[in-house]
């Protein structure tokens, strides 16, 4: 069977996945990306966060969200009064996704397919951590956890249950919010990705 979990090490502490991560081919998107970008932040975090896949800075960098959706995301958790080094970060797809135009890589979503294969990664993570909330930034994030199609806007906002009984809010991916700047509606979603935040980071209190 195609997918990540041959790659997963016996034993599924935080750090013995962080060190088997770099070794996966569960999809063909290790072949193109510099580096696996794990995950960042507390093993022990009563949140969770779950972004889409590595950007461009971060498979340079082997780090999530240090970017400029990593920018806004920073400014939105100060905002909704969570601290960064407090949570735990990751991504639904540990690789960048990309094609090239010229000299520049070109950001592709994850397909379903590589979604799907990674997941077993985020299941061992999500198990490891056992936090007290899951919060989906986007729709790549919110299939990898929920495990079927979501559309953010109809489900935004409010903590769910997953299949697997975890507690689990859906919101926008910051990157949204970075296409939207020049919009006349920024500061209402910005506003509304905030208080998302905080109903999570309230419900996990
Ligand atoms: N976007 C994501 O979804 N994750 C990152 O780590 C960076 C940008
Ligand atoms: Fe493995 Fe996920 Fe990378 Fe695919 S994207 S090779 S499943 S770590």
């Amino acid at each position: 069977r195609p997918g990540a979990e041959d790659f997963l090490p016996e034993r599924r502490d935080l750090e013995s996945l962080r060190a088997a991560a770099p070794g996966c081919r569960g999809c063909e998107l290790y072949r193109d990306a510099t580096q696996v970008v794990f995950s960042e932040g507390a093993p022990r975090a009563s949140i969770v966060l779950v972004g889409e896949q590595p950007g461009d800075r971060e498979d340079e960098e082997g780090a999530p969200f240090v970017g400029p959706a990593g920018r806004i995301l920073d400014k939105a958790l100060a905002d909704a009064g969570i601290d960064r080094d407090a949570i735990y970060l990751t991504n639904a797809v540990k690789h960048f996704r990309f094609h090239r135009q010229g000299k520049r890589r070109i950001h592709e979503k994850p397909a379903v397919g590589n979604i799907v294969a990674c997941h077993p990664w985020l299941e061992a993570e999500l198990a490891a951590v056992d936090p007290a909330v899951v919060v989906c930034l986007g729709a790549t994030a919110a299939r990898s956890v929920l495990g079927r199609p979501v559309r953010i806007q109809a489900e935004r906002g409010r903590i769910q249950e997953s299949a697997d009984g975890r507690a689990v809010l859906v919101t926008t991916h910051p990157s949204a919010l970075l296409r939207q700047r020049d919009d006349p509606g920024w500061d209402a979603a910005y506003d509304a990705f905030v208080t998302d935040l905080a109903t999570a980071a309230k419900s996990a209190n």
